[in-house]
């Protein structure tokens, strides 16, 4: 059976393409779907890339995945740095949970530096843009495989 990736996306980021272009770039989170639904076919993943500003929303989908997926990949965008509840979430899913930022948080401002999120991440990914979000598809193909 075809093994699912929810690729979950936080605030602001349905503004990709828009937002930001020389931190975020020029490509929308349509093309980013896009890219990771062909590889996925490749690599024999069913993706299925959703956004929300909310957060409740993004934690009612974590808990969905719970059942329906067998790995996270997620950019919480400014949640990243503030949600223990985002934290919490995570820590319910069984399967491996990979971390994505377009943009290098290091080297941003300090309160980026922090990440709740990879309190519970297998992985973190943050610097490579949109290509994270690939990159991150490939190590779960590897992760399946194991
Ligand atoms: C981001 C980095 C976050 O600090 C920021 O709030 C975002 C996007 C990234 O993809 O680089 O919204 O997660």
């Amino acid at each position: 059976m075809t093994k699912r990736v929810s690729i979950l996306n936080g605030p602001n980021l349905n503004l990709l393409g828009q937002r930001q272009p020389e931190i975020y770039g020029y490509e929308t989170l349509d093309d980013i779907a896009a890219r990771c639904a062909a590889l996925g076919q490749e690599l024999g993943l069913d993706t299925l890339l959703r956004q929300s500003n909310y957060e409740g929303q993004i934690i009612d989908w974590i808990h969905e995945a719970r059942q329906s997926s067998f790995g996270i990949i997620i950019n919480p965008g400014a949640f990243t740095h503030t949600s223990v509840a985002i934290l919490d979430a995570l820590n319910t899913f069984d399967g491996p949970v990979l971390e994505v930022h377009i943009s290098n948080v290091h080297k941003r401002e300090a309160f980026r530096h922090h990440s709740y999120v990879s309190l519970r991440a297998d992985g973190v990914i943050a610097g490579f843009g949109t290509q994270g979000y690939e990159l991150a598809l490939r190590r779960m193909a590897t992760l399946v495989e194991k």
